[in-house]
């Protein structure tokens, strides 16, 4: 079982990442590790266990990234006693859409400093980590991850991707937004620049998508071993389902649409696997919202710090990791083994199986 866990507050020290589950010698390459990380911010991983000549040992991974800021806070979130005022970056004017409020009453502080130091999507980063190590895993079977832009606020991609398109966009470190369509990208740009200049903030929707994943993962067996996806509530089921073929060129089963986004009862069908994050605005605006004072109760105005006001390709980052963890998870259950030649002996076996069909 692939399991991980991550620590570490948005201006503490670093974050770090644990990583358990994952098969012995399999190469791990820190430059694509950084280079996942660079999608999101200028962040480097270093490694402390798990990991000897440049391969996995079948042992806990744990990592760290630091947090370049920390030198500016020190002094604020110390982990001994305080030398300053402790009163120092206080936070008692909650931010409608965050933890602030409800977190601060369920751990008893006056003071969301203590919510949202952790609440912040800078714990992102910690997973992006992790969910490298994931994906070096799948690409060992020729399991790719990408994800791209489909909606910032209002404007919408109408026309549907190619996984090479995606691909592409995905790895661009320079596409400001990661949509495939230069036109729409345009458009969205501008909704991003309204919501900058208004102090407001955007949401959106950023698509995962899963290249070349074998049929078979997950199990409509038990409800917590299905793989889960969206179906089409209002819909009738000719325009939901994908009528299946078998491509001759290919010796396989295909669908003829993927509506379904690779996956049917809970198990892949062999499509890609397409997942779609939905993202609210951000809730930290420049003109903020009202609020109420957690001390004195008062009508105030919501706390303002630096704050992103469109994060959505930033999301489908974190979106992609996530799915990354699953998919591994869900080929570390049905491959499993100590050593990735092991794996790779249980996979190629299945894949006989499959292939003879
Ligand atoms: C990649 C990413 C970056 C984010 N950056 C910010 C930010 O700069 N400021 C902010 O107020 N919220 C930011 N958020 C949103 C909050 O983390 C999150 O929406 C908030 O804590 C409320 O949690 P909820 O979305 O689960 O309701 C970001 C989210 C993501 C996914």
């Amino acid at each position: 079982m692939l399991r991980f866990y991550t620590a570490g507050e948005s201006h503490g020290q670093a974050l770090l990442a644990f990583i358990s589950g994952l098969p012995a010698q399999l190469p791990v390459d820190m430059k694509f590790i950084n280079h996942e990380l660079r999608k999101i911010e200028k962040d480097t991983a270093e490694i402390f266990a798990g990991v000897r000549h440049g391969k996995t040992i079948g042992a806990p991974i744990a990592l760290r990234i630091e947090n370049r800021d920390w030198a500016n806070w020190e002094k604020i979130l110390p982990v001994g006693a305080a030398e300053e005022d402790p009163g120092t970056r206080k936070l008692v004017a909650p931010r409608p859409g965050h933890a602030d409020l409800a977190g601060s009453q369920k751990f008893n502080y006056h003071d969301a400093r203590y919510i949202l130091e952790r609440a912040s999507a800078r714990e992102t980063a910690a997973r992006v980590a992790a969910g490298a190590f994931a994906k070096l895993l799948l690409r060992e079977f020729d399991t790719e991850i990408a994800s791209h832009t489909i909606q910032v606020g209002h404007v919408r991609l109408e026309k549907p991707a190619t996984w090479k398109k995606i691909q592409a966009v995905s790895a661009d470190l320079d596409s400001p937004l990661r949509c495939i369509d230069a036109a729409v990208q345009e458009k969205m740009k501008a909704e991003v620049d309204a919501v900058l200049k208004a102090g407001d903030t955007v949401g959106g929707i950023f698509e995962i998508v899963a290249h070349h994943v074998p049929v078979g993962l997950g199990s409509h067996a038990q409800w917590d071993e299905k793989l889960g996806g969206v179906t089409g509530a209002g819909s009738f089921g000719s325009e939901v389902q994908d009528e299946i073929f078998y491509e001759k060129s290919e010796r396989r089963f295909r669908r003829s649409t993927n509506r379904a986004g690779g996956l049917e009862g809970g198990i892949t069908n062999g499509e890609d696997v397409v997942v779609r994050g939905y993202l609210k605005p951000i809730s930290t605006l420049r003109q903020p919202l009202h609020t109420t004072d957690m001390v004195t109760k008062e009508p105030v105005k919501a706390a303002y710090e630096r704050s992103d006001w469109c994060v959505v390709p930033a999301g489908a980052v974190a979106g992609e990791a996530m799915v990354a963890l699953v998919l591994a998870d869900a080929f570390l259950q049905k491959f499993g083994g100590d050593s990735l030649a092991e794996m790779r002996r249980n996979f190629d076996n299945y894949a006989q199986q499959i292939d003879a069909f």
